[in-house]
Formats: C-alpha cells, sequence, structure tokens
C-alpha cells in the first residue's frame, strides 16, 4: 500500500499546533503497519533544516509561474518526504501561513495550489517513479489535491480528505479561480465554490473518495448546522462517505515515565515524582507553596478554545484555594487578560506567553486538572497528554474532548473508570460547576488517586488509529 501523506507541517521541525504532532507520529505508525507512507511537504525553510539526506527527485514546471521547480526526496523524522522545492513560494522564515505581522500572504492560494497540483502529478509516476495508492491530503492547505486529481480523470490514485478543523478553511477572491489551472467548471456550487468564493476546504470535501475526522464525535457534530461551518450540508450529502478517526499520543514524546523533560520522572505504579513536578512546577512559575490543586492551561488563545470562561471563573478558583498555571499564545486581548489576571492574583496565578515545548511538558506534568473548554474541539491532544501524565482534563462535552474523557460522576468514580471532569454549557456558569466538583473531589485525596490511576492507565496509542485508516485505504484500493 503506497500512501502519499499530503501536509504542511511536522514536528518537531515546524509546529504551529496539533497537526504537526499528528503529522510526526500517524505516518509513523502507519509505516509499522507495513504501508509504504511518504510525506509530501513544501520545502519551508524549517524543513529542510531538518531534512537528511536530500536529493533532487524531479525538476517540473507549474502552471502557478515563477521558476522551476524541483521535488527533492529526503528523510523527515525518520519517514521519506517529498520536498516541493519553489524559492519564491516557500524560502520565507517563520509559520508556515502568515506572516510576522499575522497577515495571510496574499500569494496563499498559489502557495498552497502547487502543494496539491505536485501531489496530483503523482498520479502517473512521474516523480521518483513511485505512483501511490492513496493520495491522503490534510487540512484546507491539501484540499487542492483531490480536486487536480479529480481533474486528471481516468485511472488515478484514490484521495482521502482529513479535515483537523474545520473552523480554517482557505478562502480566496473569485477571481484568484483564474490562477489555480483547474476546470472552468469546477467553480461552481458543486465544486470548490463557496459563497462565491474560492474554498479550498471545500474542495476537499467535495472532490475526495472519503472524508475524514479526528474523532468520532467531530465527525457527527461537522454534520449538523451548529459545528459545519457552513460545510454541513455538504457533510451529510456525503455522510456515507465520512468516518471519525480518533488521533492518538505519541508515546515515545509524551511519556511521564521517560520524559526527559521532567524534574523526576513517574508511572501510574510510582505516581510520586508527579508531587516533584508539581513543586518544580509552582518554584519555575512563582506561584506559592499551598496545599490547593494546580489547574493547568497549554493552548493556543483563540475563541476556539474557550479560555475567557477560565478568565469567567478565576475568581471562585482563587478563593477555593487553587491555583492557575497558563502557558499559551494568541489573539492579543486574550494574551493581556490573561496578563492582567497574574498581575490580580500573584502567586495564585501564572502566566506564561509564547511558544515553549519543554514548559508545555512540565506544566502538562505538574498540574493537577488540566482545563481545556473548548467551544469545539476536533480531536484535542493536550487532554490525552494529561490523562498520560495523571493531570485530571477538565473539559467541555463536545468532539474529541467528549471521546476522551470520562467524567468523575459518583457511579463512574465507584467503577473506577472516571478519568476526569466533563461539561455540558459552554458558559461561566457551566465551567464553575465542573471547578467545584473538581476541588470537592481534591477533598478526598483517597478518590482523587484512584480517579487519578484509571486515567494515566487510558491507552491512546497511534496503532488503533493506523489499523482504521488502513483498512479505510484498502476499501478504496479498488479504485486505485
Ligand atoms: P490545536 O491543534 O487546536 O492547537 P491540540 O490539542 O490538538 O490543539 O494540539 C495542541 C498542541 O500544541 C499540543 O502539542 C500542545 O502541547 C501544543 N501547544 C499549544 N500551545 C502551546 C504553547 N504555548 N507552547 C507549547 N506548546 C503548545
Ligand atoms: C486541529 C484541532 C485539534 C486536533 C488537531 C490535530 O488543530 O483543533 O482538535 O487535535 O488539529 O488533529
Amino acid at each position: 500500500m503506497r500512501v502519499l501523506y499530503v501536509s504542511t507541517e511536522v514536528f518537531p521541525a515546524l509546529k504551529t499546533g496539533g497537526l504537526a504532532d499528528v503529522n510526526a507520529a500517524l505516518p509513523r505508525a502507519l509505516r509499522d503497519a507495513g504501508a509504504d507512507v511518504r510525506l509530501l511537504l513544501p520545502a519551508f525553510p524549517a524543513l529542510v533544516c531538518a531534512a537528511q539526506g536530500a536529493r533532487s527527485a524531479v525538476r517540473m514546471d507549474s502552471p502557478f509561474g515563477g521558476a522551476s521547480t524541483r521535488v527533492l526526496l529526503a528523510q523527515l523524522a525518520g519517514v521519506p518526504a517529498y520536498l516541493i522545492d519553489a524559492e519564491e513560494f516557500y524560502a520565507r522564515p517563520g509559520n508556515p501561513y502568515v506572516d510576522a505581522a499575522g497577515r495571510e500572504w496574499p500569494d496563499n492560494h498559489l502557495r498552497f495550489a502547487l502543494l496539491g497540483w505536485v501531489a496530483a502529478r503523482f498520479a502517473d509516476g512521474s516523480i521518483d517513479g513511485w505512483r501511490p495508492d492513496i493520495v491522503h491530503a490534510h487540512d484546507w492547505h491539501a484540499g487542492l489535491a483531490p480536486a487536480y486529481l479529480a481533474a486528471r480523470g481516468g485511472e488515478r490514485p484514490a484521495s482521502v480528505f482529513t479535515v483537523h478543523n474545520l473552523g480554517y478553511q482557505g478562502e480566496f477572491a473569485a477571481e484568484k479561480f483564474a490562477d489555480l489551472a483547474l476546470p472552468r467548471d469546477f467553480f461552481s456550487m458543486h465544486g470548490l465554490e463557496f459563497h462565491g468564493k474560492v474554498n479550498f476546504m471545500k474542495a476537499g470535501l467535495h472532490y475526495a473518495d472519503r472524508i475524514t475526522t479526528v474523532s468520532p464525535g467531530y465527525a457527527r457534530e461537522i454534520q449538523t448546522p451548529e459545528f459545519g461551518c457552513g460545510m454541513d450540508g455538504l457533510l451529510r450529502s456525503r455522510a456515507g462517505a465520512v468516518t471519525g478517526i480518533l488521533n492518538g499520543v505519541d508515546g515515545a514524546i509524551w511519556n511521564p515515565a521517560t520524559d526527559a523533560n521532567l524534574a523526576l520522572r513517574y508511572d501510574w505504579k510510582n505516581p510520586e515524582g508527579k508531587a516533584r513536578c508539581k513543586a518544580s512546577l509552582r518554584s519555575a512559575l512563582g506561584l506559592a507553596d499551598a496545599s490547593g490543586p494546580v489547574f493547568g492551561v497549554v493552548s493556543r488563545l483563540t475563541s476556539q478554545k474557550g479560555l475567557d470562561l477560565v478568565l469567567g471563573i478565576l475568581p471562585e478558583l482563587v478563593a477555593c484555594g487553587a491555583q492557575l498555571a497558563m502557558l499559551g499564545a494568541g489573539e492579543p486581548e486574550l494574551e493581556s487578560a490573561f496578563q492582567a489576571a497574574q498581575a490580580r492574583y500573584p502567586g495564585a496565578v501564572s502566566v506564561r506567553l509564547g511558544y515553549d515545548e519543554i514548559l508545555a511538558h512540565q506544566l502538562i506534568a505538574g498540574s493537577d486538572v488540566l482545563l481545556v473548554p473548548s467551544r469545539f474541539e476536533p480531536c484535542g491532544l493536550t487532554q490525552m497528554y494529561a490523562l498520560a501524565y495523571g493531570s485530571l482534563p477538565l473539559v467541555r462535552r463536545v468532539g474529541g474532548l467528549a471521546d476522551t474523557v470520562r467524567d468523575a460522576s459518583t457511579e463512574n468514580v465507584a467503577a473506577d473508570i472516571a478519568t476526569g471532569f466533563v461539561f455540558t454549557e459552554a458558559s461561566i456558569a457551566g465551567l464553575h460547576g465542573a471547578l467545584l466538583r473538581a476541588v470537592a473531589l481534591w477533598s478526598d485525596q483517597g478518590q482523587w488517586a484512584r480517579v487519578r490511576r484509571a486515567a494515566m492507565q487510558q491507552n491512546f496509542g497511534w496503532e488503533s488509529a493506523a489499523r482504521l485508516y488502513l483498512e479505510l485505504y484498502r476499501e478504496l484500493r479498488p479504485l486505485a
């Protein structure tokens, strides 16, 4: 089974969110399961730096202008990777999608059209003599790959399109369509046109042979107006082609028994090291030594993540003797609101703005509860990392959060199946209720230890996701 895995970021070389973690772990898990998976990515500077043994596989002229484009073959994170070397599009430092001021690059439609176009060029085996059975494209940046494959017609690899976040769709003005070298009739309601604009996400959803998303819960939710971001009608019409496959945890990176970033390592049989991690986190972040629980946050700061609700419950959280340790970066209004909270509650609220991989590990290990009150969450990885580290996730009942955390109700605790705290309503009152339940459980340390043990024993390895993707590829293979 030959699979071309088309995406834009890979941990640790280039990461803006959970997508990079998935792109590092899933291809490796699929290769371990026997598939010949190869990555296709733009040659962003950070990826070129991390790539090993690069050699030129082919040179070609694209319809998007600029000098001729080279495709390099290298190894990235232990997986063969084709890198599209087109300097005028990709040789820009920093974030792959936006400039230093956070603005979309004006030629983004061309930059990511080239990614999809090169993916489709693999169909005839002219790149490196390697012809995939499946082209598996991820999120809107790769959304045109299924469209270019469909435009080729005839015998072609089957396409799978995975939605990691329907909230980002890659929308461009109608006049950009002329630059994309696609058949005229593709710009229609039954194509990639959406409310008069070019929409890369819609291209993926419309033209892919199969659609997957990153949890079963989100697969159901995106077919409803509440979570469908306007695509719910299209997704309902393709319901038979939509599957939810839960992401996993990369145990080589996120495991408290082997994590070199921690003050002391630990596991569910010997959880004592966690207390050292908590003490060390408190001292690093300037939090007072106290007997209450530490609530942690590691997150992008966007409205998706519902962290404004955390601001809303801070007075109560602090009043009941708990503390907040936050690491995040994103929307300026949220950043300054959390900074103001730190100034207001010295020693009880500590906020680190920015991106810090090591602190993320230390914070998840050192906190007692990890807050993920998202308005929507396709899968969410931090709550699964928190489970592994015995930091009980406090989450909203949406998407992948609902699929991975079991509420500490009296019955669940008694049955030893509770792993965290789950609330339903996206409101300060809803989150407050869950906070009170967490604090009540904290007052019974015996019960807390039971729930923590159950949390740490959860297994969210990538093997089961890899098995499900392989099954899906096999169903499609007759098409290939
Ligand atoms: P999303 O992809 O929507 O941001 P996920 O939970 O799937 O959410 O993945 C987030 C990833 O980014 C996790 O690996 C998390 O540890 C990491 N992360 C988020 N914010 C930060 C930060 N400020 N510093 C370091 N890592 C972060
Ligand atoms: C997106 C989603 C997140 C998911 C990640 C990896 O960034 O917001 O929920 O875990 O992709 O699939």
